[in-house]
């Protein structure tokens, strides 16, 4: 509420046109208005909205069936148990009703592309498995969010899905999960509550072990516990009485187990190995590694491709009792994140999350052709940038002097003013792609989330002189007369300011925006130096806080807000991308960013929807009108996949919750017979033993 008053104070002043800075400054057009409004996205796919229980339920089956090709070869052969032994006692069943094409036909080939690289399996230990839909199909979670899109606000929880069902304590600080019981890794070993305690005890709060998408402690909530029960329910407590946000959380990408009886095989509380090991100890050659998700890997080939085929002991059903999922097999070719889309469109690849505007023009044009290959649909503007300033005063990152004074600027507010009045945020839009796609976006929780205000998003209109004169009122000056402003004399001699811009050069849109952005910053005489290194190494720095400043594409929290909710202030050492605790493991906050928190704690603290949407404009206000960071472009993606694909759910973004490829409910895709075409590498074969070479035919 406090910030809320504040907040209609502020919006008065505006109004009557008075800056209270301006007056008291005198000179500078540092004066925050409301954000300009945004074109409305061409080409818009629409969504039914559905109750949670019409997508999903978990029970029994009279009789359950599988590709008659498993059964022949396996079944009949004795290499594997009938398919109703390998299915949990309560399969999750998909509604046909939710289906848009209803029950599928087995068969069929998935050819993704992706730009990533495979680090190993190890996603419990922080490996890539080089992106673009790979882990998400491997690793399955406690909850699932992403298809959230498509679900009523009034029943906005997150779905069941390895955690079967819960229930919270009276008193609301402990929650009881139920875990699918009788469910099996692709390996055939049973799966329990003791991967879930391995995932927790040994992976996320082992300081040493630091899972895939940088899961920590904190993310669940203050000195919260987890037990194991029995085999199948485990138990939260929690100091906050029904945390529910915490559900969210439980979602991809930070409660997604790896199986536990291979992994402790290198972990050092279990085996004679060190963290290194533990790490590297599961490297992409190594196929037939277990999971849970719907394939699993049996060839890889540097450069070239990973293949996974069909997991025959994966817990899905539809109504009917097929056992899912319908597709056999799955490609990734290892290539470039451009040439995702150049493949979706030729036809030579099938997905492609279009999240690179430099292609918008031509996919579109191609997509429009009755011939075309692939269908194409954006979604809302949820792709945003950000220029993130590392905020650490107290050592995150363990920086040099040079470092060190860069961070004593990033933390004065005139600072990060004058570097967002520097920006002329139309022209880096339209150098991406011309016409109505990018926005003017100052930072903040992105326009296509439901808790976007635009009254609450204030932005500092480009200004390169009202810029150059806040450098010069906090002390930089172009003292040498070479066109780029000095440090004052007693601070590192004196020199040239020079700032390091760390990005990821894996996407053309990160080296494009970073290019326009140094060049709109020579304008006013700073000094911003590109280190543009690959995707992994990028991810290794970030998380070191080894950066004075970073492009970063705005995660989950921004896009959904209710989704990795503590990214969006540093409520814990360990929560924010830009702001993370010392070397002492403290956080050195300055009084916005305290405001921040605080917003940020209520909103996980409270159920209440009305609460929750006037607290995100708060957190809006505050956060725009400190520049906590520096918006950059903001532009709607689409999915593209090709014709052939059926139970594609209408109107799945690219991104919300989560990446479109957990969204689309691949498990439940399928290819109609005569449409399937001759892409299977490994035909009718299964996955072979943990290690072993490859896939097995019976
Ligand atoms: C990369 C891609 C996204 C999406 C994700 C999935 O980040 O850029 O479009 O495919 O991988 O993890």
């Amino acid at each position: 509420m406090h910030f809320h008053k504040r907040r209609l104070c502020l919006t008065g002043l505006l109004a009557a046109g008075i800056s209270s800075l301006a007056i008291a400054s005198g000179a500078f057009a540092s004066e925050a208005t409301v954000v300009p409004e945004q074109p409305p996205v061409p080409a818009q796919a629409k969504i039914t909205y559905v109750p949670r229980d019409a997508i999903e339920e978990y029970r029994a089956l009279p009789s359950y069936s599988e590709p008659d090709w498993v059964t022949k070869n396996f079944v009949d052969t004795g290499k594997l148990p009938p398919v109703k032994d390998r299915l949990p006692k309560e399969p999750l069943v998909f509604k046909t009703g939710n289906m848009p094409d209803g029950i599928g036909v087995y068969g069929g080939t998935l050819r993704h592309v992706v730009g990533g690289r495979p680090e190993g399996w190890n996603y419990a230990a922080g490996q890539a498995q080089g992106w673009g839909g790979i882990d998400i199909e491997m690793y399955e979670c406690l909850t699932r969010t992403a298809p959230l899109y498509q679900v009523e606000a009034d029943d906005m929880e997150p779905l069941p899905n390895l955690a079967k069902s819960w229930d919270w304590s009276e008193d609301g600080h402990k929650l009881t999960m139920h875990l699918i019981e009788g469910a099996k890794w692709s390996d055939g070993v049973p799966f329990t509550a003791d991967d879930v305690m391995f995932y927790w005890d040994d992976n996320i709060v082992d300081p040493n072990v630091t899972p895939l998408n940088g899961a920590t402690k904190e993310m669940f909530g203050k000195n919260t516990t987890l037990k194991k029960i029995d085999d199948y329910t485990v138990e939260w407590t929690f100091e906050e009485a029904f945390p529910r946000q915490y559900l969210f959380n439980m979602a991809y990408g930070n409660f997604c187990p790896g199986p536990a009886h291979i992994l402790k095989t290198k972990h050092p509380k279990y085996a004679n190995t060190t963290y290194d090991e533990y790490r590297n100890g599961f490297p992409p050659e190594m196929l037939n590694f277990p999971v849970m998700g719907a394939w699993v890997p049996v060839e890889y080939r540097p450069d070239d491709i990973i293949v996974l085929r069909r997991n025959p002991y994966y817990w899905k059903v539809d109504e009917e009792g097929h056992q899912l999922p319908y597709l056999d097999e799955m490609h990734y070719k290892l290539s470039t994140w451009a040439d995702r889309d150049v493949q979706a469109i030729a036809g030579s690849g099938d997905f492609s999350n279009l999240e690179q505007p430099e292609n918008f023009v031509v996919s579109l044009r191609r997509a429009a052709e009755e011939s075309a290959p692939a269908r194409l649909a954006f979604g809302p503007r949820t792709i945003g940038y950000n220029m993130r300033l590392n905020l650490s005063g107290n050592g995150w990152g363990e920086p040099d002097e040079r470092a060190q004074a860069v961070r004593e600027l990033n933390r004065n507010e005139d600072f990060r003013k004058a570097v967002t009045m520097a920006l002329d945020r139309q022209k880096l839009g339209d150098s991406l792609v011309k016409g109505p796609f990018t926005a003017i976006y100052p930072g903040g929780i992105d326009s296509g989330t439901s808790f976007y205000d635009r009254q609450s998003t204030y932005y500092y209109p480009y200004d390169p002189e009202g810029a150059k004169a806040l450098l010069a009122k906090i002390g930089l000056k172009d003292t040498d007369g070479n066109g780029f402003v000095n440090w004052p004399a007693d601070t590192l001699g004196g020199k040239d300011v020079d700032i390091v811009l760390l990005l990821s050069s894996d996407y053309n849109t990160d080296v494009n925006l970073s290019e326009g952005v140094i060049g709109q910053l020579q304008q006013i005489g700073l000094h911003v130096i590109q280190n543009s290194i690959d995707g992994i190494q990028f991810e290794s720095s970030r998380y070191r806080g080894d950066f004075d400043w970073m492009i970063m594409r705005n995660p989950p929290e921004m896009a959904a807000v209710v989704q990795g909710t503590s990214g969006l202030a540093p409520v814990g050492p360990r929560t924010s991308a830009h702001h993370r605790a010392g070397t002492d493991g403290t956080l050195d906050l300055m009084p916005y960013e305290d405001q921040l928190v605080d917003i940020v704690d209520q909103f996980i603290a409270t159920n209440d929807n009305a609460k929750r949407a006037e607290l995100m404009k708060d957190y809006q206000t505050v956060a725009t009108k400190n520049v906590d960071t520096i918006g950059l472009t903001e532009f709607p993606g689409a999915l593209i996949i090709n014709k052939r694909f059926r139970n594609v759910a209408s109107g799945a973004p690219i991104f919300m919750f989560n990446w479109a490829e957990d969204a689309v409910i691949r498990e439940r895709m399928f290819v109609p017979a005569d449409l399937q075409g001759d892409y299977q590498l490994f035909p009718d074969t299964l996955p072979g033993k943990p290690g072993g070479d490859g896939p097995v035919s019976g």
